[in-house]
């Protein structure tokens, strides 16, 4: 069960460099094991698109509070196997570092979460053996731990995930956000898109679109979108629903979410596993917005029906 998993960390979790250097004047403080000199690291490679993947391993040298990004570095530094093999560097994906952004999330010792939040010390004192890194589950694969999340952003767009304030510069200020509704706003604010809740849900499915041969590139979108639009949303994009319905200015085209989300692929999909708010990295409270959202769809299916 993901909600099991002890991989699990939030960063609050993580030693904080101030607090966290031990005390000498404290007795109570137990001498740690030795760390090791290198660290063994399996990669889940995949050469490219619809490719047959497969495990390469490497040793890096150990350092203290080294994140699973800066392992990466050092692989690509040496780009050479444990048995002494040249090859391409592994490719992955970050940004931000700072666990803002989502881009370098994969599945790090059987657990989808953040590559630059996740420290070495930590995970080796849950697996001593070592570190085993794959890509995202749910999401073609573009190369090695790179993967494509266009149906998470399509998913975005077809809730119209934003306020429609272009040319209200000159119409005074807007309604005020209350208390309330901050309070209920902040949390789903956090949303980084980084998809750990639909790797996670037993609901989502992988859906891989292939090129056709002599398609354009609107061709293939138009295709494509449909596949994604008749598959579940997936739990974030339900906890936008809520976040941009809300809002004073956004509920002006709540109605349009409300329709996204009773569409096929919308919240009737969620079979209330549970799983997506366990694997939050920002705590988003999931199956609360779940909860939310799907009574507005309830109430917003009736009068749908009564108005005919
Ligand atoms: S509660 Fe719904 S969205 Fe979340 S993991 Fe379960 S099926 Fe997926
Ligand atoms: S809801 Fe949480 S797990 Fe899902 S995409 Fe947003 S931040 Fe990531
Ligand atoms: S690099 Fe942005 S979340 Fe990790």
């Amino acid at each position: 069960m993901w909600s099991e998993c002890p991989m699990h960390r939030h960063w609050t979790d993580f030693p904080n460099p101030v607090f966290s250097k031990p005390n000498p004047m404290d007795a109570t403080s137990t001498p740690k094991s030795s760390p090791p000199r290198t660290i063994t690291v399996r990669v889940l490679r995949q050469d490219g698109p619809g490719q047959q993947s497969y495990w390469e391993t490497y040793r890096v040298p150990y350092e203290p509070e080294m994140n699973v990004v800066s392992v990466l570095q050092k692989i690509a530094a040496q780009a050479q196997t444990v048995d002494g093999r040249s090859v391409a560097p592994v490719a992955w994906e970050c940004n931000c570092l700072e666990e803002v952004c989502g881009s370098c999330t994969m599945v790090i010792n059987g657990r989808v979460r953040q590559a630059c939040t996740a420290l070495v010390d930590r995970l080796l004192e849950d697996r001593p053996e070592g570190i085993e890194l794959a890509p995202m589950t749910k999401f073609p694969v573009f190369r090695d731990l790179v993967v494509d999340r266009s149906r998470m952003f399509r998913a975005l767009q077809k809730i119209r995930a934003w306020l429609p304030v272009d040319g209200y510069y000159d119409m005074g200020r807007g309604p005020l956000v209350s208390r309330e509704e901050q309070e209920i706003a902040y949390p789903l604010s956090m949303c980084m898109t980084c998809g750990c809740c639909v790797d996670a849900c037993p609901q989502y499915n992988k859906i891989d679109v292939p090129r056709r041969a002599g398609e354009t590139d609107a061709e293939y979108q138009t295709r494509r979108d449909a596949e994604f639009d008749r598959n579940f949303i997936g739990a974030f994009a339900v906890s936008q629903v809520v976040l941009f319905n809300t809002h004073p200015t956004g509920r002006h085209t709540g109605l349009e979410r409300l329709e996204a989300l009773i569409a096929e692929g919308g919240i009737q999909n969620c079979g209330n596993a549970q799983n997506c708010v366990a694997v939050c990295p920002k705590e988003i409270p999931l199956t609360t917005s779940i909860g939310m959202a799907g009574r507005a769809a309830t109430i917003h299916s009736l009068k749908r029906w009564f108005d005919r």
